[in-house]
């Protein structure tokens, strides 16, 4: 399973701070081709959503990020671009641990978790052009052979599945994804995008521990609402609610 475009143009850096950053400062410098990935063995400041940093060990795990022009996607829709991540990511994980009879789930907006613990992350950043957007990057690390994480609540594809794989492996496939769901994106199918999206979601329809303004709450899980917001059900009220405004207790 081949790319047509996301992932022809490799630019593999064997140390780089961020590959987000590389990417930002390659798209303000140069003219870049979609589909453009920037790959680095090793970050030495690895971003995460939030400011918080992303560690990994060289050459072990998949940090890339990936370079679109969303000209289509209004700047009020640019959610749709952490679900199709999230979906890439995903499909990404499942195929390769299809023997390995794990629980694969989304927890929203964009982490993927196998049975219970974090392998990948997703940091999106965007630029935009009055209402559009005009540039994103998609920034992606995936666990893949790293066998500790010290104190994190994380887990690698050779802790799931015992097998070691390979990173070209891992980013063909995961370029392969992105391309599949930015091009369902580009020709219309938002709401088969959000459908599955949400069929694939952490917690759908169960009540789990959150944190709401300080207060530790529990709340039903309904999916995502049209803005892209966790949508929960509080006794019988039905909350929207933004990244900096909750947060999973799991
Ligand atoms: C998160 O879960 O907080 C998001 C983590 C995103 C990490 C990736 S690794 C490649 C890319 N470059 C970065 O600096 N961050 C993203």
């Amino acid at each position: 399973m081949d790319a047509l475009f996301v992932g022809k143009n490799l630019i593999f850096l064997p140390a780089i701070e961020s590959t987000n950053s590389y990417a930002i400062e390659l798209l303000k410098n140069v003219k870049v081709e979609e589909g453009t990935v920037v790959q680095a063995e090793y970050q030495t400041m690895g971003r995460g959503q939030r400011g918080v940093s992303w560690l990994a060990e060289p050459a072990s795990n998949l940090t890339l990020s990936t370079i679109f022009f969303p000209n289509f996607l209004k700047v009020e829709e640019s959610f749709y671009l952490y679900i199709i991540a999230a979906l890439a990511c995903y499909d990404t994980t499942a195929q390769l641990l299809t023997e390995s009879h794990v629980e694969l789930r989304i927890k929203w907006p964009n982490d993927i978790y196998v049975n219970g613990l974090k392998n990948c992350g997703i940091l999106i950043e965007n630029k935009l052009n009055a209402d559009y957007l005009f540039s994103t990057v998609i920034g992606i690390g995936i666990n893949v052979n790293q066998e500790e994480f010290k104190g994190l609540n994380a887990g690698s594809l050779k802790m799931f599945s015992g097998k070691k794989f390979s990173l070209d492996q891992v980013r063909n496939l995961l370029c392969f994804f992105l391309e599949k769901y930015y091009l369902s994106l580009k020709s219309g199918q938002y709401e088969n995008l959000k459908t599955l999206y949400t069929s694939r979601m952490l917690g759908l329809g169960e009540v789990l521990d959150f944190s709401l303004n300080g207060e530790r709450k529990k709340m039903k899980v309904l999916g995502i609402s049209d803005d892209g917001l966790l949508r929960l059900e509080d006794d019988t009220k039905i909350l929207h609610k933004d990244l900096g405004e909750i947060k999973w207790l799991l």
